[in-house]
């Protein structure tokens, strides 16, 4: 998650049992996310895994760089999304590196699986950040990658408590991601304010921008996102990157750093609705296993026994 998973989050997350992720392009350079990692191996000896997004943007990363990172930092998992990732699976998979790629419908995971990822995480259209432009939401989404995928998958989008990570499980998955939840922890590396505001929203306080650049993100919204919104209207399909630049070009820093709540757009997902404390991240994991293992031995199992 850019400007939040640095490596305080990732270790945390990995520390409390989970599989934390450092968010690789949130680095500078690929100097920096060397460092990023070895700051993060300074805080855990449990694995945890870096991000590499391949978004449309304007100065491409030194993709190269970091995955050399990635690889000479003696990380063990890597978690591709947006576009195809085939570029960099070779140098990836030949030093033993696992690749999860996120994926908003069947046929991209279908694709991944085809030109050799070992994972999919599934992510369906509640998810806070990029849910594609299908809006399929994970109720469908998950079981027909069920049906469809030979490689495991996880469930991501909407996840937040012992309830989704049961339903995850019986609708296929082998597991749950979560993102916008790990940013209401103690841990998260950023603004008291940012999850304050996640505390404060519901479920019905995300809006979709970009839809008409076919770069749908889900954010929570602000007055720089509805005025965002009122420039989608009024420029229809004549609109430009450039136009909404000022709501959504750099704003992360001032946000997440800042607290500057207004700054411009920033992901979350339809699970705010679900978030209305601000735990550590074992309290929050053991809390969901705890959960799980109580609706699965009381609920289900008594629904099993008639
Ligand atoms: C603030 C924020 C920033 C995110 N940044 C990225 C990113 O840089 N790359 C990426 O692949 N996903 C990013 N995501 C998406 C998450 O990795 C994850 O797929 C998503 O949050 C899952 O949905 P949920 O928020 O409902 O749990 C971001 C999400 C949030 C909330």
């Amino acid at each position: 998650m850019h400007f939040v998973g640095f490596a305080e989050m990732a270790a945390a997350v990995s520390n409390a049992g989970g599989l934390g992720i450092i968010t690789g392009l949130t680095q500078k350079t690929p100097a920096d996310l060397a460092n990023e990692i070895a700051k993060c191996r300074d805080m855990t000896d449990k694995p945890f895994g870096v991000n590499l997004t391949f978004l449309p943007v304007v100065n491409a990363p030194d993709y190269a760089g970091m995955v050399k990172a990635i690889i000479e930092g003696g990380v063990k998992v890597v978690e591709t999304a947006g576009n195809n990732p085939v570029q960099v699976l070779p140098p990836l998979h030949d030093a033993g590196i696992k690749v999860i790629h996120k994926c908003t419908s069947v046929r991209h995971s279908l694709k991944a699986q085809a030109i050799g990822c070992d994972a999919i995480s599934v992510d369906g259209f509640e998810c806070g950040g990029h849910p594609g432009e299908d809006d399929i939401p994970n109720f469908i989404l998950l079981p027909r990658a069920a049906d469809e995928l030979e490689i495991p998958f996880v469930a991501s989008g909407g996840m937040a408590d012992g309830r989704s990570l049961v339903a995850a499980l019986a609708l296929g998955a082998e597991g749950m991601n979560m993102g916008t939840r790990f940013i209401a922890t103690k841990e998260a590396p950023v603004h008291e304010k940012v999850k304050q505001a996640l505390l404060a929203a519901s479920e019905l306080d995300t809006r979709l921008v970009m839809r008409p650049l076919r770069n749908t993100e889900r954010v929570l919204t602000n007055s720089a996102v509805e005025r965002l919104l009122e420039k989608e209207k009024a420029l229809g399909a004549s609109i430009t990157f450039a136009d909404i630049a000022e709501e959504v070009a750099g704003v992360y820093p001032r946000i997440m750093l800042d607290g500057d709540m207004d700054a411009g757009a920033w992901s979350c997902g339809m699970v705010a609705g679900l978030i209305h404390d601000i735990p550590t991240c074992k309290d929050l994991i053991d809390r969901i296993m705890a959960e799980a293992d109580a609706i699965i031995n009381s609920r289900l199992s008594g629904f099993a026994n008639g």
